[in-house]
């Protein structure tokens, strides 16, 4: 089952699994996919830590790293991530804030004790995300840097190739494909609407081939609502280098998810989630919950863009993860379509054997379908 880009990457199978685990980014590629650390909720340090570990645990076998550079934000092109951030706070009505304290309010969620409380701005922009690219391509075994929310800044991208790694870029419609291939993106992630976290309107059944078609020579990874075999050998048949998925590692036993986050993840069905503005700024799907209605909920105030949206929140969302059983009703809990499988935890080896397996049922169910054709 190895594509060329499995090849490259000395992967055995072509399954990329985007996660905030470092404990799942390790099963995975021992496991013989590709797991990938999501860096957007640490700062330069706490990385460091997260990926020496992961060079302890890994053995020699490679991984990736995802940071967020949105395309388009608030207070885009200044480089100083504290003057920009003071900036931005300046921008942001007291009423939004009001409003989150109020929903927490309501719902008995905690206060986090001020020396807890995180940075507001995190990995969101240049300015923050350009330490963590420095910080991961210190660890040879990163092989792949994805930037997720755009085509990276050409001084990031000049930054990886220069140090011999991979770039990888999400997108929802072959126009941003196409931007990211002249921009000099080595792999273009294809994701569909179903798909967990920030993701477009086009489901991916109409979206992969689409972005096959403008792609030329660059390869393309399938992602949103990748959660089987059969779903994996669609992708692989229309041409895909390999899957990219993110909700289905939520749900491994060896993922950091709390109790009462999990029971939420393993009850909900494929129609339990919403596309919502309202942790982030930008589209993004998740449950839906008493939050994001709160949110859509007329009079209410309106999501800021990003990256104002996430100041206002992350506060709530260092809350929802303190105190998880009191959030479970108002927590952001991003997830795609898929989740309606998610019904078990499970090993991740487990997982990915299983995907495989059926990867390999629905390819010779499609040879037989097609040597049955010629016979008759
Ligand atoms: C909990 C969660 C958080 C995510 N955060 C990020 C992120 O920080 N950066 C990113 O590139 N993608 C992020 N994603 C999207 C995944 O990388 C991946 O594209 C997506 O999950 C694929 O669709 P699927 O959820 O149907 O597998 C996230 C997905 C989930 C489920």
């Amino acid at each position: 089952m190895q594509t060329e880009l499995a090849k490259k990457l000395g992967i055995e199978f072509p399954i990329f699994a985007f996660t905030h685990c470092r404990d799942v980014v390790v099963a995975v590629s021992k496991a013989g996919g590709f797991g990938v650390l999501g860096a957007v909720g640490f700062t330069p340090e706490q990385l460091e830590t997260e990926l020496t570990w992961i060079d302890e645990h890994i053995g020699d076998l490679p991984y990736g790293v995802d940071i967020v550079i949105p395309g388009k934000y608030e207070g885009m092109g200044e480089g100083d991530a504290e003057k920009l951030e003071a900036d931005l706070r300046a921008l942001i009505p007291e009423q939004h804030r009001q409003f989150v304290q109020k929903i927490l309010a309501d719902h008995d969620v905690p206060e986090v004790p001020d020396e807890e409380k995180m940075q507001e701005l995190l990995g969101w922009t240049e300015a923050t995300a350009g330490p963590q690219v420095q910080v991961a391509l210190s660890h040879p075994k990163v092989k792949l840097l994805a930037n997720a929310l755009g085509t990276p800044p050409p001084d990031v991208i000049e930054e990886i190739h220069a140090a011999g790694r991979l770039v990888a870029a999400p997108c929802g419609a072959p126009s941003q494909a196409v931007r990211h291939v002249n921009a000099g993106v080595d792999i273009v992630i294809a994701q569909g609407t179903e798909g967990g976290g920030h993701t477009g309107d086009i489901g991916s059944m109409v979206l992969w081939p689409e972005v096959l078609d403008v792609l030329g020579d660059t390869p393309m990874l399938a992602a949103g609502g990748i959660g089987s075999g059969r779903q994996m050998a669609a992708a692989l048949a229309m041409g895909a280098q390999g899957v990219w998925t993110g909700s289905l590692w939520l749900t491994v036993e060896e993922a950091d998810v709390p109790p009462a986050q999990m029971q939420s993840l393993l009850d909900a069905t494929a129609r339990d989630t919403v596309r919502s503005r309202s942790w982030t700024g930008k589209p993004c799907r998740m449950l839906r919950n008493e939050w994001t209605d709160a949110w859509e909920a007329e009079g209410n105030p309106k999501p800021l863009g990003m990256p104002m949206q996430f100041m206002v929140t992350s506060n709530a969302v260092q809350r929802g993860h303190k105190y998880p059983e009191q959030a479970k009703d108002v927590n952001f809990n991003p997830v795609g379509q898929i989740v309606g499988r998610m019904n078990k935890m499970r090993p991740t080896r487990d997982v990915i054997f299983d995907m495989v397996c059926e990867c390999i049922d629905a390819t010779e169910r499609m040879t037989n379908l097609m040597q049955q054709s010629l016979e008759d």
